[in-house]
């Protein structure tokens, strides 16, 4: 079959599509690194024609790129052994898509992950990742949470004195020192949606930095902790490399003073946050230069503080995942009303992408199965849910469209799937990962009889029961 590359149709003033191929760096690109236009004019992500896909697996369907996830692995795992002469890891963040698959592809490339609930961890150890290369976060972690972690040999990181006072106590009683972080507010400010802000100093997470001193010297004193390292995250979808290099230059700092107190701290985890293009108006850096900037500044400080190189830590979700992932959906009823708008209706919506109506955020999408018809209208892609703020995209250029053709949107790999929800009681999607023309199921459509699968029905409400009358 010849395929088109995507770029060559995006230039050939055709459809109107993203030119994907002059970067090769998957959070760069608005489309899976694979993606073509096949013989059919159809869409082929992974070698497999996305309509085709529908019609097999049905819609809304994640449709998973292993080749990008795999690429975007890479390049951050290279990068870091290229620019930093010390020890590093790179731990996939997989709240931006924790399933087996995913856990068992990053983990295959040599990542580590985290986790941030005692459900993704569940799931990153039944897909056979070993705990010592886990790192448990998270603000609230329960008992059980926390023995699960200690159990299987995770790095926890610490975010509040409740939960450094529990560990304490549970290694004390378990005669088993427990390997720590200790994750503080560096008090850096990044342009992001408000809510995925986390280093500014009113922030729910990790100790404020006017409470270290108190914290090292507790920690100092617990046999019971081996705290390894300090732990910051300063937000996410971040483009500019100021607030990254920064944190270098803070956390390096805060290293140097948790030594001082004698702690044995050897690894620095700075968190994630590269951001991803959704639309032709991002321009993330490439994964490779985020990753210069951060071993450079870490590097710099380290000799200006006079410290041997930490083991350096990153842990990206959203650029790893966000790019190698489409959501193809049915398109069905429109509505033109006149003079305002289109709405072209898709048979997903909030359920499966609930990213637009909690972060306004803004996505492309072509029509799959009509790859080079021009984009002569700009309409609005409404999602199927009873709330009318249920908006895929509101302003969609596309080419005119009908009830059953394939709507793709693209970039859906993190925070997608991961955030679904059964809002309206619709089933979550299928999700296919697809590589060299092959696709397997790796998570399984929602059935109606999933749905009720933990619903039950007291016996004075069955169906049947006589009502009492009062
Ligand atoms: N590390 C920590 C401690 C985090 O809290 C996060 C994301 C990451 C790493 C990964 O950040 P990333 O590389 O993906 O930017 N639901 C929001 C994003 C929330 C991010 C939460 N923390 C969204 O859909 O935009």
């Amino acid at each position: 079959m010849v395929s088109t590359p995507v770029a060559a149709i995006a230039n050939s003033g055709r459809q109107y599509l993203p030119p994907s191929s002059e970067t090769t760096s998957p959070n760069q690109c608005l489309m899976p690194l694979t993606a073509k236009v096949n013989e059919q004019d159809h869409l082929e992500v992974g070698g497999c024609d996305v309509v085709t896909l529908v019609q097999r697996f049905g819609s809304p369907l994640y449709i998973l790129d292993e080749q990008t996830l795999r690429t975007a692995c890479r390049q951050y795992r290279d990068a870091f052994q290229q620019y930093y002469s010390g020890e590093s890891l790179v731990i996939y963040a997989s709240k931006a898509w924790n399933c087996l698959a995913v856990c068992a592809i990053v983990n295959s490339e040599g990542l580590g992950i985290d986790v941030v609930s005692g459900g993704e961890l569940y799931t990153a150890l039944q897909a056979g990742v070993p705990g010592e290369t886990l790192y448990f976060h998270g603000n609230n972690k329960s008992r059980a949470e926390l023995e699960m972690a200690i159990a299987a040999n995770c790095t926890v990181v610490v975010d509040n004195w409740l939960e450094l006072e529990t560990l304490s106590q549970m290694a004390i009683a378990a005669a088993q020192p427990v390997r720590v972080m200790l994750r503080l507010t560096p008090g850096i400010e990044c342009h992001t949606h408000e809510y995925i802000r986390t280093g500014h100093l009113d922030s729910k997470f990790g100790f404020d930095p006017d409470q270290m001193d108190a914290v090292f010297s507790f920690v100092k004193a617990q046999s019971g902790l081996d705290c390894v390292g300090l732990h910051a995250h300063i937000g996410s979808q971040i483009f500019e490399l100021q607030a990254h290099q920064d944190l270098t230059g803070v956390m390096v700092q805060w290293l140097a003073k948790a030594a001082a107190y004698g702690l044995p701290v050897r690894e620095l985890d700075i968190g994630g946050g590269l951001g991803i293009r959704y639309t032709e108006a991002d321009e993330p850096p490439t994964i490779d230069r985020w990753v210069q900037v951060v071993c450079d500044g870490i590097t710099a400080a380290c000799q200006q503080h006079n410290l041997a190189l930490p083991k350096l830590i990153a842990e990206p979700g959203r650029s790893l995942i966000g790019p190698a992932c489409v959501t193809a959906y049915t398109i069905g009823s429109q509505k033109t009303v006149p003079g305002i708008r289109t709405y072209i209706a898709v048979d997903g919506g909030m359920s499966d992408n609930p990213r637009p109506i909690t972060y306004q955020s803004v996505y492309r999408a072509v029509v799959a199965n009509q790859m080079s018809a021009p984009a002569t209208e700009t309409v609005t892609v409404a999602g199927k849910h009873c709330e009318s703020g249920d908006i895929v995209i509101k302003q969609a250029h596309l080419p005119p469209t009908q009830s059953g053709d394939v709507l793709v949107v693209l970039s859906t790999g993190a925070y997608n799937y991961s955030m679904a929800s059964n809002y309206n009681r619709l089933p979550r999607p299928a999700a296919v990962l697809v590589n060299a023309g092959e696709a397997n199921i790796i998570l399984q459509r929602e059935s109606n009889a999933d749905l009720i699968r933990h619903d039950r029905l007291p016996e004075r409400l069955a169906p049947g029961f006589e009502r009492a009358i009062l």
